[in-house]
């Protein structure tokens, strides 16, 4: 496995050979000729702020790469995708990059782009299809890892507890790789303890109003909740104002723990309204743009390349929010 600077490394070697080879790619069919290499591009949609920061990241890439970017905003639905996806078999791109909504149902539209030769990159979010011939790479973050690490946080802090630890879990959207991922590895986690019980669990959709929404039935239902686990930090910064109105104090009356670490999450952690964040980073714009060029010129790639991150507790994100990118 290639970590995301092992990785920075062996591409930025690999990247004179790459814009040298202007020959016709017989594995993928397409021409590398004078023009600009077109990519297709398929995002989610614009549920988050870590959405937003991996949207900007991709188009400054690809303006910065001299790729052209066709890019579809597919407002968090699957058809919308696929259609996308069929747009850019039936407009010839170079090579198509998505990251999937949901992890199935991909398998008759990849085999389409597959037998139009058109290689295909997933990023930020996998698919479950078995065969894995259907598309050459995957960059992103471990989803399940930064489950487990939020749990393994959850278990220090309530080392000490001889009495039950009522949680309440957002969820990201339903089918989602990171729902399903964080879910889990925080589940396993938090097995280590018996004291620790999910009494609520449910999908906020990783959105502001879905957390904000979500948290409101938690609190009419649960009145004593210790912890809160959100999938993400929107979810976590909608439920602060169903905290604040239900008359507790976040951060200390009911404990958060987040995923993501954009700067409005970072901004609550330093203020002491989260108590943790384990980081995913929305930036994948370069590594992108770089396996964009690596695929269409036929050459080897990673089957799958891990972003590196880290996690923050409030202590840790006030040194670093001065230097956040997003
Ligand atoms: O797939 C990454 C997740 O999608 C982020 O954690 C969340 O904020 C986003 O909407």
């Amino acid at each position: 496995m290639i970590t995301r600077r092992g990785f920075g490394a062996v591409l930025a070697a690999g990247l004179l050979a790459t814009s040298l080879a202007a020959c016709a790619n017989s594995d993928t069919g397409a021409d590398a000729g004078d023009g600009p290499i077109v990519l297709g591009f398929s995002q989610v949609g614009a549920e988050s702020g870590w959405r937003t920061a991996n949207t900007n990241s991709i188009k400054e890439a690809a303006a910065a790469a001299g790729i052209e970017l066709k890019f579809d905003d597919a407002q968090q639905k699957q058809e919308n995708q696929i259609k996308a996806i069929r747009n850019f078999i039936q407009q010839k791109v170079d090579v198509i990059a998505f990251s999937p909504v949901v992890e199935s149902g991909w398998d008759t539209v990849l085999k389409e782009a597959r037998d139009a030769k058109i290689p295909v990159i997933l990023t930020d979010r996998s698919v479950d299809s078995a065969d894995r011939s259907l598309y050459k790479t995957f960059i992103g973050s471990d989803f399940v890892k930064e489950g487990r690490l939020s749990g393994e946080w959850l278990i220090e802090q309530t080392r000490s507890a001889t009495g039950p630890v009522t949680i309440v879990e957002l969820q990201g959207t339903t089918g989602s790789a990171p729902a399903n991922d964080r879910k889990k590895g925080f589940a396993e986690a938090i097995a280590a303890n018996p004291n620790l019980k999910i009494v609520a669990s449910q999908s906020g959709d990783f959105t502001r109003a879905g957390g904000k929404q979500v948290m409101e039935q938690f609190l009419k239902a649960n009145p004593d909740i210790d912890v809160l686990f959100a999938h993400n930090d929107d979810m976590g910064l909608g439920a602060l104002e169903a905290i604040t109105a239900a008359g507790k104090v976040p951060g200390r009356d009911i404990t958060i723990i987040t995923i993501d670490a954009v700067k409005d999450g970072m901004q609550a952690l330093a203020d002491g309204k989260f108590n943790f964040i384990a980081e995913c980073s929305p930036l994948l714009g370069d590594q992108l743009m770089e396996l964009v060029r690596k695929v269409h010129a036929g050459e080897e790639v990673p089957a799958r390349v891990e972003t590196q991150e880290t996690t923050f507790t409030q202590e840790q994100a006030r040194a670093a929010l001065p230097n956040r990118r997003y």
